[in-house]
């Protein structure tokens, strides 16, 4: 059985981890800081295996030698966004987190897939990649499905349709530079520019990606965590399956594609065994390449604080 190691036991965290134990796609290992947390939570997951119908194994520790040779590790541990924060307030004190997680990672599960959620995500995806020292084809970050997702339920309820006939993508970074794209959209089959008009599209668009604020704003004590995770377990399946061939908006580090080198950068791929087997070129017309390249270029130059913070 193939071996999912959760970091952090918070929202994100024990969601993910209860979606993947549901859908038998690995036995999880919960590791956090808080003493006693993750344990209880995996025991609490394990009471439901007989209701849920799965038997992977749910373990929850303090030691990362418990979590060795995972075949991928999600890194949910961080502080999540209160209202009025931004992400980047989160750059300190997440970098610090994800920096030491990556340490241990190192040693514990070296041939390790990497996927980051911990928020600022291209950056920490970035930090992630640097202090594992792994190949960039095995660390990326979890936003563009997760933003894709809620484009598409935006979409859906825009029009009075089922969410299951709208498909949508997001590329960029997960945040400002969050870039939509109209003419790949499809309701039914038809293109979404033909349906609503462009006022309403930006409408949505900006919806999108005021969406996680949206979710911050409501709950207020917590941000969001039942989309996130879904994304999560998504991106898990492909990669342990090997032979998933949906094409899937990931921050994956950049090799030319797009024009664009050396930068996590929200971009289509295709997931396998060893992470991003291939990013995917959609043929984007110029307004979208230049956002799409401005995107980078914002990410690299919050990359570069995140060098000054060391
Ligand atoms: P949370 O506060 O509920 O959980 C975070 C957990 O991390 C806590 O249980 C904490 O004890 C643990 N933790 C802190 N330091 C740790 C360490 N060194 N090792 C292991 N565990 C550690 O937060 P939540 O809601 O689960 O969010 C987690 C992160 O994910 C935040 O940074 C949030 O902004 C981000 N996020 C990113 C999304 C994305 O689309 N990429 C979506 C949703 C959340
Ligand atoms: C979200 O988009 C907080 O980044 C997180 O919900």
């Amino acid at each position: 059985m193939a071996k999912v190691t959760v970091v952090g036991a918070g929202f994100v965290g024990r969601t993910a981890a209860m979606r993947i134990a549901e859908s038998n796609l690995a036995d999880v290992c919960l590791v956090d800081v808080i003493e006693g947390w993750p344990q209880g939570v995996a025991l609490d997951l394990r009471h439901t295996a007989s209701i849920e119908r799965f038997d992977v194994d749910v373990t929850g520790t303090n030691d990362y030698a418990d979590t060795a040779d995972s075949d991928v590790v999600v890194i949910t541990a961080g502080l999540p966004r209160k209202p009025g924060m931004s992400r980047m307030d989160l750059l300190q004190r997440n970098s610090e987190i994800v920096g030491s997680v990556c340490d241990q990672t190192r040693e514990t599960s070296p041939q390790a897939v990497v996927i980051v959620v911990t928020n600022p995500l291209d950056e920490m995806t970035f930090l992630a990649a640097q202090r594992t020292g792994f190949e960039s084809n095995r660390v990326m970050g979890m936003a563009g499905i997760l933003d894709s997702a809620r484009l598409e339920a935006h979409i859906a309820g825009e029009l009075g349709v089922s969410p299951l006939k709208v498909q949508a993508m997001t590329l960029g970074s997960h945040g400002e530079q969050m870039v939509p794209l109209p003419r790949q959209a499809t309701v039914d089959g038809r293109p979404l520019t033909d349906l609503v008009d462009a006022e309403t599209l930006d409408r949505l668009f900006e919806r999108t990606k005021g969406s996680g604020a949206e979710v911050v704003g409501l709950l207020q004590k917590a941000s969001a965590f039942y989309a996130p995770s879904s994304a999560v377990r998504r991106m898990c399946r492909a990669v342990l399956s090997g032979t998933d061939q949906q094409v899937l908006p990931v921050s994956a580090w950049t090799t030319g594609q797009y024009g664009i080198s050396d930068v996590y950068l929200g971009v289509p791929v295709r997931l396998g065994k060893t992470g991003v087997q291939e990013i995917v070129e959609l043929e984007l017309n110029e307004d979208e390449l230049a956002q799409l390249r401005a995107a980078a270029e914002a990410i690299r130059s919050r990359c570069d604080d995140l060098s000054k913070l060391d």
